[in-house]
């Protein structure tokens, strides 16, 4: 997770965006683990993603077995497109229906990024050793922040850094397939069923990191 961070990191730094004409890739149907860390060193989120790219249907579910003090409980199931975000609380049995008002995430490198650079992290002469990726930037849908991510030539999340004033994040992806394991995890649970939609200030979801935050 680390070592993701610091390659991120070390690209966004070394890296000058390029103005030739790379057309952002687009991620797969996916399932892996994602973590989130503070600028700051702490352990914001670890737990299991499922991610349908067609769909653009996002469900993370936080495993809060994860020895880390400051990790927080979360599961979300997120429909880009219907623009709804459900927080689901299993043991409460019960679900918040919410308002997404963002298409950005960190699977994803939005069609507008700007295409940085492509490295090898590792070793490229060595079999197995190596990892080629490429960086993309761009800014956050609120003008507030910058994003950088760097995902492998077959369009895999590596890892997105989003740098904003008051905090920055990282989102690490890892041991990432290329299939839904379980499809039953985007359906919209039944305890979620007939909720209505919070279409308050509070009750509408502006930015995927705001769960984070
Ligand atoms: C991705 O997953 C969705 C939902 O399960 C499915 O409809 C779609 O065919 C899948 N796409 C690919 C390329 O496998
Ligand atoms: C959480 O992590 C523990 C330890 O790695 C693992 O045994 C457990 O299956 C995980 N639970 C979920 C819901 O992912
Ligand atoms: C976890 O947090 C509690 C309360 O903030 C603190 O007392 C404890 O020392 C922390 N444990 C670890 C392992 O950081
Ligand atoms: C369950 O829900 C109640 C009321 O919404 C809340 O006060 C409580 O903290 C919740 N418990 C857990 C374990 O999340």
């Amino acid at each position: 997770m680390y070592a993701a961070f610091t390659l991120v990191v070390f690209i966004c730094l070394t890296a000058s965006t390029h103005a030739d004409h790379h057309q952002p890739c687009h991620a797969p149907n996916m399932t892996g683990f994602m973590s989130v860390v503070s600028i700051k060193g702490e352990v914001k989120a670890f737990g299991a993603f499922t991610y349908d790219s067609i769909g653009k249907k996002l469900r993370f579910r936080s495993n809060e077995s994860y020895p880390h003090n400051a990790s927080i409980g979360l599961d979300v199931l997120m429909l880009f497109d219907e623009g709804i975000f459900y927080e689901i609380d299993s043991k409460n049995q019960s679900c918040e229906k919410k308002a997404l008002r963002c298409i950005q995430h960190p699977l994803d490198i939005p069609d507008d990024a700007t295409f940085m650079t492509t490295v090898n992290a590792g070793s490229s002469s060595i079999e197995g050793e190596g990892l080629k990726i490429s960086a993309w930037t761009g800014s956050m849908a609120d003008k507030k922040g910058t994003y950088f991510m760097a995902v492998t030539m077959e369009c895999l999340p590596v890892g997105t850094f989003y740098v904003y004033e008051s905090s920055s994040f990282l989102f690490s992806l890892t041991e990432v397939d290329i299939e839904i394991k379980d499809p039953d995890l985007l359906v919209v649970p039944p305890i979620c069923l007939g909720q209505p939609l919070e279409e308050t200030l509070e009750g509408t979801v502006h930015s995927f990191l705001n769960e984070f935050m």
